[in-house]
């Protein structure tokens, strides 16, 4: 669990716990080393303390079941304190006590760093060094809330608190996050003794008092304008609160509790400033938010990362080689986090040019990377290597995996599926990052169905963390495996779903800009409606989305689904909307520079000043919690029945998804844990109420009723 040896007078305590894949702070790893503390303490050889790692990272975080564990608000208070008192002992045990960070420290690592009086950390692009908590629905419960602004002031530290940023040695240095880098273990370790051995005063700034009693550095404790106490502090406060209701709309407790905090504590000693942290961690460790981000964001999402959905019978597939056909934007993006990840890629377009132009799209983005430190030259240049460009569908021979990212056409991606499967070997799996078009139809163009798949990228592909893997009607098992092996490798999160129009994420998604485009058919004014989008906490209104997906294309899929199901899509309400706006007004989205909006040329965009001609407002506007039902109800609605209908199989792969594919407010646990959010029984009456005065769209699931019924939640029921 822990190392401590002794030697030239200086214990080293190295965290090393066995049976994890990772050194985390739990109950037996934090109670271990606060034993190796009290001995590096009480022994009167000992000069100095050095606190390090045997694993590859420091330690990642707080355990997060040990938080599930402790549930009650006394639990979660004691817990926490105990933590402060390890801390505090060897802050103050004036003997000099050194943090060598060979690894990634977030969270609970970092803040034993921060009890310590000096950080150094390796100089690894890998390593991640903050407090991400927030992210979670969580904030730095450890004392990080206390020592951060006190160590480099309010201003720097709140943006780090309340965003979660992860900085790399370098960043954190200059943030002063951390006092010094070395370049290697051994020299972080040799600089680590060093640092003890020039006798260094094992005083932290917050612990200095002056003769009056004063703690000597509280009158730095500033803000803009003043210190936290001064009118202009206060001001700033209130100000910097209002502009984080702006931002989370109220929906999350944590940020709001980490401004408390640092207001509180830094008016107070470290001691009283910690027991206010303590308490406000206790109480947000239990808010509904909290559980649902920890849920979803935390065990679920890691438990699709490990590859919860792969089947298990079949051996893990190494994926060396990839064939993107099509270097628009997505063949771009796919072939930029291939070859990061190491991996060979094909990238084939009609001729040379394109897909050079497809290339540099890598060029760019590395050529970034390299400005921030993330790469050297060097490295760069061994990932564009990577990407070989071409016209030729042979040269895709010997790829274990090609993605198909040519235009939306089936009859172009029948083709290029029929050309490119001739030079393919016997096991190659054939993908296709279609957004629309079923795969079993796609599938039927191959010899191989079997190898036939779907893999749906979401851009910009570099920064979307999911891949949406449909299983067409024959896709095996085995296709399925490389799938999931693939989408490890280049470190997405993967959910499966099984074929249906616009699967399971777009059919989802749809539900809200639809929703939104109603409203504004019925005279709800359009600020409103993007008011309620934003505050019920989409991360984008309603029509302002439209407008990115735009309108032309959102038109074409209605026009495709009414082919294929005889649906009069186009005669909803919102279908005449769109119908309207591509085929009388050609205002097709951003693209256009028209659509909802209007995109002035150097102005910010703005809601289209012809709208309340088309849509005249009604004489009274409905209350914003209302639309914010209505926007938040339909898109699960939607999910239940894409649940029921097992196109999405499991709560992991709806709740993950609908969040980072579209962006479901976080706070809920996603689309159908905001089910249990509310309350199954609270869910289907509101649903009803919805339904019976807008429209069946609303109206809750036989099921769903089943369940009311029950007694049992949404999760339960299933589980
Ligand atoms: P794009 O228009 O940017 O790129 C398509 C590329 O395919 C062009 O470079 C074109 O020259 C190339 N191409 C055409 N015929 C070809 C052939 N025979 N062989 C090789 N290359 C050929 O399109 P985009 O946006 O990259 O979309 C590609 C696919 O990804 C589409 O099926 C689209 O529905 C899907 N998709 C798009 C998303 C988006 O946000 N744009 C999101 C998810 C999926």
């Amino acid at each position: 669990m822990i190392r401590y040896t002794v030697e030239d007078q200086i214990a080293t305590i190295a965290f090393n716990m066995e049976n994890a894949p990772m050194n985390v702070l739990n109950e037996e790893s934090i109670k271990a080393f606060d034993e190796a503390i009290d001995k590096a303490i009480s022994d009167t050889n000992v000069k100095g303390i050095i606190v390090t790692s045997d694993k590859k990272e420091f330690v990642a975080g707080a355990d997060l079941n040990m938080l599930l564990k402790n549930a009650s608000l006394e639990q979660s208070y004691a817990m926490i304190s105990y933590l402060h008192k390890v801390f505090r002992k060897y802050e103050s045990c004036k003997k000099p006590v050194v943090a060598a960070i060979n690894g990634t420290a977030l969270g609970g690592g970092y803040e034993l760093c921060l009890a310590c009086h000096y950080r150094i950390a390796l100089n690894d692009t890998k390593i991640q060094i903050g407090l991400p908590e927030v992210l979670i629905g969580l904030f730095p419960g450890g004392g990080g809330t206390q020592r951060l602004p006190r160590m480099i002031g309010i201003e720097k530290a709140l943006p780090l608190l309340l965003e979660g940023k992860k900085l790399n040695p370098e960043r954190a240095l200059k943030e002063g996050l951390i006092n010094e880098l070395a370049e290697s273990k051994e020299e972080l370790l040799q600089k680590a003794k060093n640092w003890i051995l020039a006798n260094p005063r094992a005083l932290q700034p917050w612990d200095e008092i002056d003769k009056k009693g004063n703690v000597v550095g509280m009158q730095n404790y500033k803000v803009p304008g003043g210190n936290v106490q001064s009118p202009k502090g206060v001001q700033t406060f209130i100000a910097g609160t209002a502009l984080l209701q702006g931002k989370t709309q109220g929906n999350y407790p944590a940020p709001q509790a980490i401004m408390e905090c640092v207001y509180e504590g830094l008016q107070v000693s470290i001691d009283d400033g910690l027991m206010i942290e303590a308490k406000h961690f206790a109480r947000i460790s239990q808010t509904p938010e909290a559980k649902n981000m920890i849920r979803t964001l935390f065990f679920a999402m890691n438990e699709a990362n490990k590859g919860a959905a792969r089947p298990k019978d079949i051996p893990t597939a190494d994926v060396k080689k990839v064939g993107i056909l099509g270097a628009g934007m997505m063949g771009a993006g796919i072939a930029y986090v291939s070859a990061i990840a190491g991996i060979e890629v094909v990238l084939k377009d009609t001729s040379v040019e394109n897909a050079e132009k497809g290339k540099d799209y890598s060029r760019n983005l590395l050529k970034k990377e390299i400005e921030r430190g993330r790469y050297s030259q060097a490295q760069a240049e061994e990932i564009l290597a990577r990407i070989h460009t071409t016209a030729e569908a042979k040269d895709m021979q010997g790829c274990d995996l090609v993605i198909e990212a040519v235009f939306e056409n089936r009859e172009l991606k029948n083709q290029v599926t029929q050309e490119t499967e001739i030079f393919l070997n016997e096991k190659a799996i054939f993908a296709s990052n279609t957004s629309t078009l079923p795969i079993t139809g796609l599938a039927e163009a191959s010899k191989r169905p079997e190898n036939f798949i779907g893999l749906h990228f979401f851009s910009p592909v570099d920064k979307m963390m999911l891949v949406e893997i449909i299983m067409g009607k024959k896709t095996s098992p085995y296709a399925l495996a490389v799938s999931i092996d693939y989408v490890k490798k280049i470190k997405k999160t993967p959910i499966v779903v099984n074929d249906s129009r616009g699967f399971y994420t777009s059919r989802v998604f749809g539900t809200y800009t639809a929703e939104s485009i109603t409203m504004l058919s019925e005279g709800i004014s359009p600020a409103l409606i993007e008011a309620a989008g934003k505050a019920a906490g989409m991360p984008v209104g309603g029509l302002d989305v439209s407008d990115a997906v735009a309108l032309d294309l959102m038109y074409k899929i209605y026009l495709q689904t009414e082919k294929d199901t005889g649906i009069k899509v186009t005669d909803t309400p919102d279908g005449r909307v769109v119908k309207k706006f591509v085929e009388e007004l050609g205002r097709v989205g951003k693209k256009a520079k028209k659509g909802f909006y209007e995109y002035p040329e150097d102005e910010p965009k703005r809601l289209w000043s012809g709208l309340k001609d088309i849509f005249p407002p009604a004489p009274i506007q409905p209350d914003i919690e209302e639309l914010k039902k209505r926007i938040l109800y339909r898109q699960v609605i939607e999910t239940v029945k894409c649940f029921e209908e097992n196109v999405v199989t499991t709560l992991r792969d709806a709740d993950v998804g609908s969040i980072l594919a579209w962006g479901f407010p976080p706070y809920t646990g996603g689309a159908l844990s905001f089910i249990d959010y509310v309350g199954v029984e609270n869910f289907v009456k509101e649903a009803d109420r919805l339904a019976n005065t807008y429209g069946e769209r609303f109206r809750p699931t036989a099921r769903l009723r089943e369940i009311a019924q029950s007694g049992k939640s949404f999760r339960e029921f299933y589980q």
